[in-house]
């Protein structure tokens, strides 16, 4: 028996694993899920019989009736998009389930949004990361700069009003002197802020205390990543990255849990590689097989709709990953979306400077590296309808066998299509 029923589940790629599915999947044995970091950068995709749900800041967890959802204090909250989130939920006629907002988690202000495009744009195109552009950094700098605002400064009239001026008279001197932009207004902010803290005050309380006493009621918890540990901002493929700890390791800062409280770690990655935005992709290829990637797994960004890069399966990135997230369990997705490849090749090792490197790079940047393949057989059945790992055809059995042995933890969970009855469960 597990000790703890707390999981944290986390991308351990670039992100887009699939992770809203496999949370949806799981989601019948879950009594409350959390998001522990991130913001609305991420989508996060759930389809239940046929019907299509993106979540940005919602945990994945809503769909299921009467289940409680949480917000934790590491999430940076656009109070805009969440309340969107929430009208649209519920005029579809879907359940309340419980949503619960940490008062400690910050708020994306406006501002955020505008700075966070104007640093892109300052960039240049050469050094652009190809932010989503929701604020997400400029939040998050604000955040560690202790001068941001945070959920609960939303619900005191005062507090927002001295907070906000304070905030609004650093900011407008960026825009005006730095971007040479119109300064904003403190009353078109302070007023819909107002608002803000209004509709969200019903919601908020504290996500620790909530989660510890449901922790000693055997309760049992799912903490949900969001983006991909190679996006993490202190061991990711860095400045390429965004602003959070997006690894396990975050689950404990961004809701206050402490990690004895750990049951297993979840490591949620495609059967190959995507990523979206800039930043090096060993394994990616920019002709017919990420093409056929692309286009047969239909990726493109939920949250922003650009076409993701795609290439093969990067070894030495998901063993790096495996051993940073400390990953019990793999779900491995997206299976189905190889058939057709008569060949796959995996990266199993680097070349840099004709110096070959079987391990993720010491100075942690994958720049310059190319990518050293092996083949492996493909096949050409459809798996969208396979119920279990038997029922798979001989190669794609061979190449699920193949990453376990590679990576040296067992794959749990094999996604053979989006919806949630398309998962083959090997004991999760
Ligand atoms: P997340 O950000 O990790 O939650 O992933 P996204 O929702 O951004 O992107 C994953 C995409 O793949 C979504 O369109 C899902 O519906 C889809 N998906 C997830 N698992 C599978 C799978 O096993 N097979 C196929 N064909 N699609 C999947
Ligand atoms: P989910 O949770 C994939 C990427 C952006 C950009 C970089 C920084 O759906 O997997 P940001 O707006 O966060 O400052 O952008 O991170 N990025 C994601 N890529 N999936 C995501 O989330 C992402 N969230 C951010 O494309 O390269
Ligand atoms: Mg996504």
């Amino acid at each position: 028996m597990r000790k703890n029923k707390v999981d944290v589940l986390i991308g351990a790629q670039w992100g887009d694993e699939g992770k809203g599915k496999v949370v949806d999947a799981m989601g019948a044995d879950v009594d409350i899920f959390v998001r522990y970091q991130g913001g609305a950068n991420a989508g996060h995709t759930v389809i239940v019989e046929g019907r299509k749900v993106v979540f940005h800041l919602l945990p994945s967890g809503m769909l299921y009736p009467g289940k409680l959802c949480m917000i934790g204090n590491g999430v940076v909250l656009d109070p805009e998009q969440l309340l969107k989130e929430m009208d649209d939920l519920y005029s579809k006629g879907q359940d309340r389930a419980r949503l619960v907002i940490s008062p400690h988690a910050h708020v994306v202000m406006p501002y955020h949004k505008t700075l966070d495009r104007l640093e892109e744009a300052a960039r240049g195109k050469g050094n652009r990361i190809g932010t989503t552009g929701l604020g997400i950094g400029p939040c998050y700098v604000d955040k560690f700069a202790r001068c941001g605002l945070r959920v609960t400064d939303l619900l005191d009239a005062d507090c927002l009003r001295e907070s906000l001026m304070a905030a609004l008279e650093e900011k407008n001197h960026l825009l005006t002197r730095l971007y040479g932009e119109k300064p904003i207004p403190f009353d078109e902010v302070y007023e819909p802020a107002r608002e803000w803290g209004r509709a969200l005050e019903p919601y908020v309380d504290s996500v620790t205390d909530l989660l510890y006493k449901a922790l000693e009621e055997g309760k049992n918890i799912l903490l949900e990543g969001a983006q991909g540990a190679m996006l993490d901002v202190d061991h990711g493929t860095y400045p390429y990255i965004t602003s959070s700890s997006t690894s396990s390791a975050g689950a404990f800062t961004g809701t206050g849990m402490a990690p004895h409280a750990l049951g297993r770690v979840l490591g949620v990655m495609k059967a190959y590689t995507t990523r979206v935005g800039e930043g090096p992709l060993p394994t990616e290829d920019q002709g017919e097989t990420g093409e056929f990637l692309r286009e047969r797994g239909g990726e493109f960004g939920a949250t922003t709709g650009r076409p993701r890069r795609c290439g093969w399966l990067d070894i030495p990135a998901l063993n790096y990953s495996m051993r940073l997230n400390g990953v019990d369990a793999i779900a491995l997705t997206k299976l189905d979306v190889m058939t057709g490849l008569n060949k796959i090749q995996v990266c199993t090792a680097y070349e840099r400077g004709g110096v070959r490197l079987s391990r993720y790079p010491a100075d942690g940047s994958l720049r310059d590296v190319s990518p050293v393949y092996e083949a492996l057989p493909g096949w050409e059945e459809d798996l969208s309808s396979c119920k279990t790992f038997e029922s798979l055809p001989e190669a794609a059995q061979h190449y699920v066998n193949w990453i376990e042995k590679q990576l040296g933890v067992p794959v749990k969970l094999i996604g053979v299509g989006g919806e949630r009855s398309q998962t083959i469960n090997r004991g999760l």
